[in-house]
């Protein structure tokens, strides 16, 4: 059985040009002119991409004490109907709990994926079993990346000793690095202050992770990461200072990536101050959005190369869970949706105002992070060999956002009634049709792990700078004798 995708536009994060792609079982087997196939797919008017990868989700996790409520099976779904046929999810072990225990407990909950998905490791307590551990992490399973709290003070935090002996362990390894960057000391204390002066909305979750937590966490993380030598990503970078320190160390040459997320680049802070507790307290999530400012520095960013990925930190609760926090803004368990809504959204506010060309729009939507994390040309890629993980985006295709049609599980979405403009028509999800039309073709199950192996170019560039400048003895010739 092969499908042949006719008369479309590939758009890749380099290239743009008329080609017909044909599939043959899960790859791209050839790419050109006049291709024929069992089955065809008109692309007609539309760009054919590399899926999305969304590197950053949080499908069923415990958190807050409770589940988000999008599990593999329904943000899978979200997923593919939005474009993204690859998710990133966090595996997450308790305290005391070994890393390879916890990945049995995220293998589970992801056998009902419609899509391909890997998955980070989530370093949350540090110790002699989570050291030796990481190894069999990344020789066995196959994943290089180990993400790290420094917020979330008293349940995932880590302290700076011990991201920084994680660091260097992951420098052995030939792993890379990953932030949630917060300084979660001063958090805790401002929330503390706010409560007891009556701040108890969800506004006060703003005000208590102001800019400045993020800026001075994020300079730290970069600070660390350089001495331990090892890449470092810094996920849900939102605001000028964060970005600012990114920026500054990319231009020292610095090995460091900034992920903003879709919900930053076009929501604002004003949404906590709505009169409305429920529509403030479904768009809590850490860190908080920002002002138009940040908004601009964010966009800049991805403009210039400062900034690499657009994720979503998708991690949904419902109305009702985010109700824990009705009286005390802590208790809101922090997060927001987004994977169905993230290609539509940066197309109709990237590309089509002219912040972003089609091609950066797959360089940040897919590409980038298939390189960062060591997955491409298998993933983010147009090519013979590649899975044949596509999108046939039709730049005309428009729609209203709302709940009443979305494939997540929750009762609202936080871009409620935005209009966009620019679809993905036709999704194939390792050569099969996934979704087609408003339809999910996918089954359940069909989403399989992706192995990512140690030792990129990056981690093999960094390593070898190191080695050169190591601290090394000076060769003396006359050694004075010691003094007594
Ligand atoms: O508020 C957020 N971002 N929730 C998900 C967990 C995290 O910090 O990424
Ligand atoms: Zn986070
Ligand atoms: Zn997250
Ligand atoms: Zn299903």
């Amino acid at each position: 059985m092969t499908t042949v995708i006719k008369n479309g536009t590939i758009v890749t994060h380099d290239l743009t040009y008329e080609a017909d792609i044909l599939v043959e079982g899960n790859r791209i087997a050839e790419i050109g002119p006049g291709l024929g196939g069992d089955e065809e797919i008109d692309a007609t008017g539309c760009y054919v991409m590399p899926g999305g990868i969304d590197p950053h989700t949080h499908l069923e996790m415990p958190f807050m004490g409770t589940y988000s409520a999008d599990d593999f099976e329904s943000g899978t779904r979200a997923a593919l109907a939005g474009g993204t046929t690859m998710v990133v999810d966090f595996a997450l072990p308790s305290p005391g709990q070994g890393l390879l225990d916890a990945l049995k407990m995220w293998d589970n909950k992801s056998t009902r994926a419609h899509c391909d998905y890997s998955f980070h490791m989530a370093v949350t307590w540090w110790g002699e079993q989570v050291f030796e551990e990481m190894e069999a992490v990344v020789r066995d399973r196959g994943i290089n990346s180990f993400k790290h709290f420094m917020a979330y003070k008293g349940a995932l935090m880590v302290q700076d000793d011990e991201m920084y002996a994680s660091f260097k362990r992951l420098s052995e390894l030939g792993g890379i690095a990953l932030v949630h960057a917060e300084n979660g000391d001063v958090v805790a204390d401002l929330s503390a202050q706010l409560l007891a002066e009556g701040n108890t909305g969800p506004e006060g979750h703003a005000y208590s992770r102001p800019p400045q937590v993020e800026g001075e966490a994020t300079n730290r993380a970069i600070m660390i990461a350089d001495m331990a030598g090892v890449p470092l990503y810094v996920v849900h970078v939102s605001c000028e200072e964060s970005h600012e320190a990114i920026r500054r160390a990319r231009q020292q040459g610095k090995r460091v990536w900034g992920e903003p997320l879709i919900q930053h680049l076009t929501l604002d802070e004003s949404e906590y101050f709505n009169q409305d507790w429920d529509h403030a307290a479904r768009r809590v999530m850490s860190p908080p959005f920002r002002n138009r400012q940040h908004q601009a520095s964010l966009w800049a960013g991805l403009q210039a190369g400062s900034l690499s990925v657009v994720a979503t930190d998708h991690c949904a609760f419902t109305t009702e869970q985010k109700r824990t926090g009705v009286g005390d803004f802590t208790k809101i368990p922090n997060g927001t949706g987004g994977l169905e809504d993230r290609l539509p959204m940066l197309w109709t506010h990237g590309v089509a105002t002219g912040r972003l060309t089609p091609n950066e729009f797959v360089a940040v939507t897919s590409t980038n992070i298939a390189k960062i994390l060591n997955c491409y040309p298998r993933k983010g890629a147009v090519l013979v060999g590649a899975d044949a993980d596509l999108v046939v985006f039709d730049p005309e295709a428009e729609k209203t956002i709302s709940a009443g049609t979305q494939q997540s599980a929750i009762d609202y979405n936080v871009f409620e009634g935005q209009r966009v403009k620019g679809l993905p028509r036709h999704v194939l999800s390792r050569g099969k049709l996934a979704y087609s039309d408003g339809a999910i073709r996918a089954e359940e199950g069909h989403g399989t792990f992706v192995p990512r192996p140690p030792k990129g170019s990056v981690n093999q560039a960094l390593s070898s700078w190191k080695a050169l400048t190591a601290p090394r003895p000076v060769e003396r010739s006359g050694i004075p004798a010691s003094g007594v």
